[in-house]
């Protein structure tokens, strides 16, 4: 039974503990569905090489159903001594079809062309999975983008009060990064779309098989170019992993934002209790867990990515038994991504922000220090000295404990005396208003409440075309 796959020139079996160690069933078993439809499609290529009769074919597809059935009902599993999902299945279909025609299936194919396929063909699909989960949470950014309309929050730089934005503006910045990781993903796509299935071991296979043909049928509109880069290369699987540790990262960031505006302090966002936890202890506890466990999460994203581009550094270029080490990585990164993106696209959904606490910090911590100086140089005055006189009113209403509306017109015209006469100083007021100051930032990608809609169009438009 151990000899199964490569009796001939062994005396033995593997060790008990070479066995465990080579053991990947526990993992790898997920990918049998795509193992049998590879199977199936390569029994059409080894009868159309004339390596399987007609019957033959025909007993051979039936046997590969009925395997697919006792998978998929759980009647077939792999057992103790199986090394990996293909040793299983193999297994599974001697047991249907006979040792005679079972045994003809692994002509022409290698176990190294058949994972590089099969890793390939799991990663489409769940990129597409993922891909839909992150279109869905854009979207549902976009909602709470369109619900806050006009309203004003401080926007900030090194965490301080910088100028206002729109909330609408700062969640839509959220957007983009998202949508990028979804056309990466669908770039990514035109890369990994090639089948390595008939590249054999590393050099290819002597019998004739299309592999053409075994590619259309799972679903690649190619084959892979170089059979060594076939079986060997797994920079496909490390652009995948690279996407999704970087849509982690950018889960995290704005995790990080909501935690900061769910505190005490901040009070700008209320989430919603369905998506809260308590504390065990303190009763009055309501914590933001989805939002950390994400930021949590995308550590562990990074590491898989990590671990992976390390596992590849050292190695020659054809099969070695380390490239099995390259699924865990993406399996852990695709199970974190399908159980966090639910639950975190129904925080954000439900997730409720105070927009009169929001409008109203929106221009303290001179944050309209800036609209003073571009007042100015519309004015005339050289920026330099707008800066400086900006500057010099921040200074005082600093002084005093105020803001900058605060300042009286003697304030404004000792301020500006050297360039400004008295009578046009005060008239500074009219841009210290955050309505005015949005507004103003009315250049494309700005922050204006046009700009905004605009902006709001075309994300929508992107997602229309992902
Ligand atoms: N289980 C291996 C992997 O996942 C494939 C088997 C290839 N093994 C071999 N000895 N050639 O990469």
């Amino acid at each position: 039974e151990h000899l199964a796959l490569w009796g001939g020139r062994f005396k033995s079996g593997p060790s008990p503990e070479l066995a465990r160690l080579s053991k990947s069933t526990q993992f790898d078993w997920r990918l049998a569905d795509d193992d049998i439809a590879g199977s199936r499609a390569h029994a059409r290529a080894l009868g159309r090489a004339g390596l399987l009769t007609a019957d033959e074919l025909q007993r051979m597809e039936d046997a590969l159903d009925e395997l697919q059935r006792r998978v998929d009902s759980g009647a077939f599993t792999p057992i103790e001594d199986d090394e990996d999902e293909a040793t299983a299945l193999e297994r599974g279909l001697l047991q249907i079809a006979g040792d005679e025609l079972g045994g003809k299936l692994r002509a022409g194919r290698s176990r190294n062309d058949q994972i590089a396929a099969l890793i390939r063909m799991w990663l489409r699909r769940h990129s597409r999975i993922i891909a839909k989960m992150l279109l869905g949470l854009a979207s549902t950014l976009i909602e709470q983008a369109e619900k806050a309309g006009r309203t004003v929050m401080p926007g900030r730089t090194h965490m301080q009060h910088a100028q206002p934005v729109l909330l609408a503006h700062q969640l839509m910045a959220h957007v983009w990064p998202l949508l990028r990781d979804v056309e990466r993903l669908s770039d990514w796509d035109k890369r990994i779309d090639a089948s390595p299935y008939g590249s054999g071991a590393l050099a290819g296979n002597t019998l004739g098989l299309e592999p053409v043909a075994v590619a259309r049928e799972l679903g690649f509109s190619k084959v892979t170019a170089n059979s060594i880069d076939g079986t060997a290369s797994r920079d496909l699987v490390a652009e995948f992993s690279f996407i999704a540790a970087m849509t982690g990262v950018d889960l995290s960031r704005l995790s990080e934002e909501i935690i900061i505006w769910n505190t005490q302090e901040f009070a700008f966002v209320r989430l919603d209790d369905a998506y809260s936890t308590g504390s065990s202890i303190m009763p009055q506890k309501k914590n933001p867990d989805i939002a950390e466990l994400a930021r949590g999460k995308s550590g562990r994203l990074i590491g898989d990515l990590t671990g992976l581009l390390t596992t590849l550094k050292g190695l020659p270029t054809a099969y070695a038994r380390d490239l099995q080490e390259d699924k865990e990585a993406v399996f852990d990164q695709v199970d974190t991504l399908e159980v966090l993106l639910p639950a975190f696209t129904g925080m954000v959904g439900t997730m409720v922000f105070d927009k009169e606490r929001l409008e109203a910090e929106a221009p303290t911590g001179f944050a309209l220090a800036t609209d003073i100086a571009e007042w100015l140089v519309k004015n005339g005055v050289p920026f330099r000295h707008a800066h400086e006189l900006s500057g010099a009113c921040v200074k005082i209403a600093e002084d005093r404990g105020q803001e900058l509306w605060d300042l009286t017109d003697e304030n404004f015209i000792s301020v500006f005396k050297d360039f400004l006469p008295a009578e046009k100083a005060p008239q500074v007021r009219e841009v210290l208003s955050t309505e005015g100051s949005v507004s103003a930032r009315n250049g494309k990608g700005g922050t204006s409440p046009l700009r905004v809609r605009e902006q709001i169009a075309a994300a929508k438009s992107t997602i229309e075309q992902l």
